[in-house]
């Protein structure tokens, strides 16, 4: 099938390179003409894993080409996947203008029937719009479907997730527009869910917005943990094996981060107010999150007295592992905190510094693990990226200035730091 995809952040230069993968004819079109010129100079504009060598080989084979041209979206692909971005508006709100303008665009070049596919996280009743704006604005009477399908790629395993997915969720009006887009995933041997459009963008931000609770949840018990004496690994297994509950997203650490459960528990608590109801507990769900990222500063406070000029290694960035994203990253909101206490931060990231030299002034970032602990007081380790594990830590031990760790994310075992000779501490474990 010939297949369009608008916006290449992300959401929209994966799904482009894996509809390709499984055959199909992908066009992927963004106004940033810096991006396409990357994208068409063969680099990549973002860090995943696996993405460089998915889309070069695809663009090689002529399967997947990129423009900054919208019509050459609208008249090539059966299907336009809209994937800009939707990012949180001062108040929470999700500012939905990227998304009415590439309606709008579509609809002055609509020649043929098309199947328009919100792909972006989009507010619930986002698809009525869609609806009626390209409804207004489309030149002659061209019939069109909208329909949602929202997206459920994690960064870090963005390509497999797309590849095998556990489901997909197509919610549409019209049989028309349901057996597009049955035909464009059957490569993909995947659970289709078939729904209504309200539905369909609910299920993506009511499924964020219980991920972000299931990770606060966990801290708060963490907390609980702490006060008791009980280890919150041995609790998160222990819950996790009731196949009701499962134990992924329960791990305990400085909160969640990132591009995309921030903004949607916020636009979620947003438009459920502005619909009459009050989600007070996302809101505690949020206040939680933050609070985490203070209690943690709080341990390395503890442990250092004052922390004003003392130096604090810092191990991680990114908001997660194996991305270079640093947005809304919890551990670059524990490196303000402790700037603004007065630390002398040196801090080490594989795929996050430079993104986050854009953001913290002040910090020395550092080419290795060991550089950032040299002469340190402390060390704080706020990414369980997995070399983190593996490091030697006799080696740690002999450059820091007094060994002591901070585990934000529970990376470590702690009987093994401590025969180490660290005085380590992380959360929830005694
Ligand atoms: C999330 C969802 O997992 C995807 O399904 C969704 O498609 C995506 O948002 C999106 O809306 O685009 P992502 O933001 O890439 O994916 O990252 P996650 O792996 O979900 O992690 C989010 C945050 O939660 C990270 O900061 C992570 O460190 C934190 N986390 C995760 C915890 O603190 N504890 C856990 O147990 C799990």
């Amino acid at each position: 099938m010939k297949l369009s995809i608008i916006g290449t952040g992300h959401v929209g230069l994966v799904t482009g390179g894996c509809f390709a993968e499984y055959g199909h004819q992908v066009v992927c079109v963004d106004s940033d003409a810096r991006k396409i010129d990357l994208l068409r100079s063969r680099r990549m504009p973002i860090y995943e894993p696996g993405l460089e060598e998915l889309v070069l080989r695809h663009v090689d084979a002529g399967r997947l080409r990129f423009s900054t041209d919208i019509k050459d979206a609208v008249r090539d692909g059966e299907i336009i996947f809209i994937c800009v971005g939707t990012p949180a508006l001062a108040g929470g709100r999700a500012d939905m203008s990227y998304i009415d303008k590439v309606s709008r665009d579509i609809a002055a070049n609509l020649e043929e029937y098309r199947v328009v596919v919100e792909k972006s996280t989009v507010p619930v009743q986002t698809g009525r719009n869609v609806k009626m704006l390209i409804g207004k604005y489309v030149k002659k009477d061209v019939p069109f479907d909208v329909a949602s399908n929202p997206e459920f790629l994690r960064e870090g395993s963005a390509i497999a997730d797309t590849l095998h997915p556990e489901r997909v969720v197509i919610g549409v009006e019209s049989g028309r527009a349901e057996e597009l887009l049955r035909k464009a995933y059957a490569p993909f041997n995947a659970k289709i869910v078939v729904t209504d459009i309200h539905s369909a963008e609910l299920i993506k931000h009511a499924s964020n917005a219980y991920l972000a609770m299931k990770i606060s949840y966990i801290n708060a018990i963490a907390a609980v943990c702490e006060a008791s004496g009980a280890d919150v690994e041995q609790v998160a297994d222990g819950m996790g094996m009731d196949s009701r509950i499962v134990r992924s997203f329960l791990n305990a650490g400085i909160g969640y981060g990132g591009y995309c459960f921030p903004k949607d528990v916020e636009a979620l608590i947003h438009i459920s107010q502005e619909m009459g109801y009050d989600f007070g507990l996302l809101r505690e769900v949020q206040r939680i999150n933050l609070d985490q990222r203070e209690r943690f500063v709080k341990k390395v406070e503890k442990e250092l007295w004052v922390i004003k000029d003392k130096t604090i290694g810092l191990l991680g960035l990114s908001f997660k592992p194996n991305t270079d994203d640093v947005r809304e990253s919890p551990a670059i909101e524990v490196a303000k905190k402790l700037l603004e206490r007065g630390a002398r931060i040196r801090a080490y990231d594989p795929k996050g510094s430079e993104k986050a030299a854009r953001i913290l002034e002040g910090v020395t970032f550092c080419k290795d693990p060991y550089e950032a602990a040299t002469g340190a007081d402390a060390l704080a380790l706020v990414t369980e990226w997995q070399e983190f594990k593996t490091l030697d830590f006799a080696r740690i031990k002999g450059v820091m200035a007094h060994p002591t760790l901070i585990d934000g994310r529970n990376l470590l075992d702690p009987a093994t730091m401590r025969k180490l000779g660290f005085t380590y501490r992380s959360v929830g474990r005694a």
